[in-house]
């Protein structure tokens, strides 16, 4: 089954809790949230206590894709907020194994992330320990980007690997993916999609359902 998960970042905040009430009443099921530190990346979002107040709201599945450096710090903390999913990235931390598991004692599902620049082969040796791997179609830190196509080709190397070995590792992606684009990721073997600025600019409701139809599902 293909997965939508809107990224909030591309919402109004003034109106977070409406907006997502909206993608969740047009049939979605994960909720994209994009945790930024200004370090490992530039730019800083937000972090637990509004996690903690949207919780408070929604029962969808909170997906947290954490740019943060050294993530194995903080995943006690994204875990007690209420993070269902906890993707971290390959390049923020030097105990990729040790992270893993501190989220899989927490009883969350594990997700490993790789930018556009780290190649498949840096991932693959974690693809049997996690849930899903989150492969970035853009330099991550912003929304709204274009989607860089050459990403496209690790998702169906990742793919190609996991059915060889008979994994059942969600492959989700993230940025730049729109209503025109959405299929060339799904035929490149994602089967979960996250989209910001496509979802949350000017009629959510709509939007959510015309992925949903080109997606087969959301
Ligand atoms: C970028 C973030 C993305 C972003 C996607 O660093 O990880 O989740 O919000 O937004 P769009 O769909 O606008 O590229
Ligand atoms: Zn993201």
């Amino acid at each position: 089954m293909n997965i939508l998960s809107p990224s909030i970042l591309a919402a109004d905040f003034s109106r977070l809790g409406e907006q997502i009430k909206e993608v969740e009443r047009a049939g979605a099921s994960y909720l994209h949230i994009d945790v930024m530190d200004g370090f490992f990346v530039p730019d800083i979002s937000f972090g637990m206590p509004v996690i903690l107040s949207i919780r408070n709201c929604s029962d969808i599945l909170f997906d947290v894709h954490l740019m943060i450096d050294r993530p194995e710090r903080y995943i006690k903390e994204f875990s007690d907020c209420g993070a269902d999913l906890i993707n971290f990235h390959l390049e923020a931390t030097e105990d990729v194994e040790g992270t893993i598991q501190k989220i899989r004692f927490l009883g969350r599902k594990a997700g490993i992330t790789i930018s556009p620049q780290t190649p498949v082969s840096a991932v693959e040796p974690y693809l049997k320990l996690v849930d899903m791997v989150l492969v970035m179609t853009v330099k991550p830190g912003f929304g709204g980007q274009k989607l860089i196509p050459e990403c496209l080709d690790k998702v169906r190397e990742i793919r190609s690997i996991i059915e060889a070995r008979g994994l059942h590792t969600d492959i989700e992606v993230d940025g730049g993916i729109r209503l025109d684009n959405v299929e060339l990721a799904l035929e490149a073997g994602a089967n979960v999609v996250v989209s910001g600025t496509a979802v949350f600019q000017n009629k959510i409701y709509e939007n959510v359902k015309k992925f949903k139809e080109k997606m087969g599902s959301v």
